[in-house]
């Protein structure tokens, strides 16, 4: 006690009553001792990982889906072998995980499903692009007025999709109106025809001009819309008159879960130089899970993610486990274009097979 000065004030004289002032000293002087010794130990703990930092509490948060409301989904993929197209795309973005691979043997005992050619062209993960123009027109639309449920209108009853999506665009909207009670979202556009594209194309030249306009607008036969796999967003505010949905504020809760439910968003910010579009956050397209939660979490677009399946055939099908913990096999078969194409399937696992519209089938199993 020689070396350490210790204020008279804090001395204390416990034969005596200790004065008000100085109980006042003591008290402070206790506390802040206190406060910074808890400072001192939440930074080491916080240094051994033994606390998260706010960033790294939503992140776990999301990757354990824990935030999914009741009939979401979720995918997380895990990794193992690197491939070169993720390396590629890790150039890209730092975030993009390794696919794991399974074998055969994960997939057991297998059968084979015949497929025409022409069959490349139909399923929920065809890929419609610049390059890739779409082959159905509105042969499995229905109009949602009558079946879409009531968190959210539509511009008018001619508003269609394919009849496979419906429920899944019901489910997700419904869940963001339980928890923001938000009554103004509305599907502006569903599935578009061929003639309708070209109406929208020539309108959208003659404002902009030819280079913006491409920009926004899908030539005719090119756009998504024409697969009724998409739908758009606006909000139904002032009287009625739709304006552009940003995906900000509240909204940015379905931009952020709609994989939960099989959708991305087509068009991110920042990979305008691949999907061939601006940024469109409206914009969203089904392909299913695990597809959409993979895509998501690795924030690549779909031509992305067609060059990591690419690599994945039948013998080394790429291995997901979505949010909810169950796995999946995704593989590759390239059609034979002279003559039906064999594609092996699993005798005991639901799968489905879709058309990616460029080459080939790409085969989905759940293994549960
Ligand atoms: N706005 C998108 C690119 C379309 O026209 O399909
Ligand atoms: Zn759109």
């Amino acid at each position: 006690m020689k070396y350490i000065h210790i204020p008279k004030i804090l001395k204390i004289d416990f034969d005596k009553p200790v004065p008000f002032k100085q109980q006042i000293a003591v008290t402070f002087t206790v506390l802040i001792i206190s406060c910074l010794l808890f400072t001192v130990v939440y930074f080491q703990q916080l240094l051994s990982g033994n606390i998260a930092t706010e960033t790294e509490r939503e992140t776990k948060t999301e990757a354990s889906g824990s935030e999914v409301p009741t009939g979401a989904e979720g995918s997380t993929v895990t990794s193992s072998e690197p491939d070169d197209a993720q390396q590629s795309d890790s150039s890209k973005n730092s975030e993009v995980s390794e696919v794991s691979e399974a074998n055969a043997e994960t997939l057991g005992s297998m059968t084979s499903v015949s497929k025409s050619y022409d069959d490349i062209h139909y399923g929920e993960l065809v890929l419609v692009n610049k390059d890739y123009s779409c082959h159905s027109d509105g042969e499995n639309v229905e109009s949602i007025f009558e079946t879409k449920s009531d968190s959210y209108v539509v511009t008018d009853r001619y508003v269609s999709l394919d009849t496979s999506i419906i429920g899944y665009v019901n489910s997700m909207l419904d869940d963001f109106y339980e928890i923001y009670g938000a009554t103004d979202i509305m599907i502006a556009c569903g599935y578009r025809s061929y003639d309708t594209q070209v109406g929208l194309f020539n309108e959208e030249i003659n404002s902009v001009g030819t280079q913006t306009a491409e920009q926004w607008v899908a030539p005719p036969g090119y756009s998504e819309h024409q697969t009724g796999y998409v739908f758009d967003l606006d909000l139904n505010i002032d009287g009625g008159n739709g304006i552009d949905y940003s995906g900000e504020g509240n909204y940015a809760w379905i931009n952020e879960h709609c994989s939960d439910y099989g959708f991305i968003i087509r068009y991110p910010a920042g990979k305008e130089d691949i999907t061939g579009y601006s940024a469109e956050p409206w914009h969203f397209r089904y392909v299913g899970i695990p597809h959409a939660q993979y895509i998501s979490d690795n924030n690549i677009t779909l031509e992305e993610y067609f060059d990591i399946i690419y690599k994945h055939k039948p013998d080394n099908p790429a291995l997901m486990e979505d949010h909810s913990g169950c796995r999946w096999c995704v593989y590759f078969v390239e059609a034979d274009e002279a003559r039906d194409t064999q594609i092996p399937v699993p005798e005991n696992y639901d799968y489905s097979i879709s058309g990616d519209n460029c080459s080939g089938f790409i085969v989905t199993v759940k293994l549960g």
